[in-house]
């Protein structure tokens, strides 16, 4: 049990009131519980810089930041959180476990934002020593129920609309349907079920 999860990075993505960081927090204890050495991070943030950085994205005052701008800002916090935290947590063969990563960056910024998936990713091998995760759960959301869930002061991402946020999840679907080591849960119902998934899903990959 210990072995198979060392070094492994996993990443738990989706459009905002998917219940991610619930889930991210689960799946950490369950490791934890059962053993692992585990390491958990957001993404944006985890680290000084990033965090600073995750402000700037979020606070509903720059309404005039460009999409590159916003781009690469995302990028500049996950190189940061590689290097200061991921990548020595990995090295001491911890499990990683990330609440968000570079899906949410193809999602948002790639599709929903128009700078296209495929641009996202080839700057990402630019920018990145490494990409992809050994895999990402996307927890795919009705945009009804995710929209309840928002809060009442909306940040600077949740304040882009409802055809952004739908496109958004449009963007998860298309970029988990074709590529390797992603796996899309559905969120409908409780967290304990939802919780219970997404164990069954880490426990078949590994
Ligand atoms: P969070 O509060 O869900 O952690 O994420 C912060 C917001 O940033 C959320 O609206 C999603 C958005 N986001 C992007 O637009 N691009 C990215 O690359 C990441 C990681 C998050």
């Amino acid at each position: 049990m210990k072995n198979k999860f060392a070094g492994k990075f996993i990443v738990l993505d989706g459009p905002d009131g998917c219940g991610k960081t619930t889930q991210s927090e689960l799946l950490t204890k369950w490791l934890e519980n059962s053993g692992v050495k585990t390491a958990s991070f957001r993404d944006p943030g985890g680290t000084a810089v990033g965090e600073q950085i995750r402000q700037i994205l979020l606070n509903p005052e720059h309404a005039a930041m460009s999409e590159r701008a916003e781009l690469l800002l995302y990028m500049a916090a996950r190189a940061q959180l590689w290097k200061e935290k991921i990548s020595p947590a990995l090295e001491m063969g911890k499990c990683v476990v990330l609440d968000r990563w570079l899906s949410s960056t193809c999602a948002y910024q790639g599709y929903a934002g128009g700078l296209g998936i495929e641009n996202v990713i080839k700057l990402a091998t630019d920018c990145l020593e490494r990409v992809w995760p050994d895999l990402t759960i996307v927890l795919d959301i009705d945009l009804d129920v995710s929209a309840r869930r928002l809060s009442s002061t909306p940040d600077r991402m949740e304040q882009k609309g409802k055809t952004y946020h739908a496109k958004v999840r449009d963007g998860f679907l298309k970029l988990a349907r074709g590529r390797e080591n992603f796996t899309i849960v559905n969120v409908s119902g409780s967290i304990e079920a939802v919780g219970e998934k997404v164990i069954e899903t880490v426990n078949k990959k590994f």
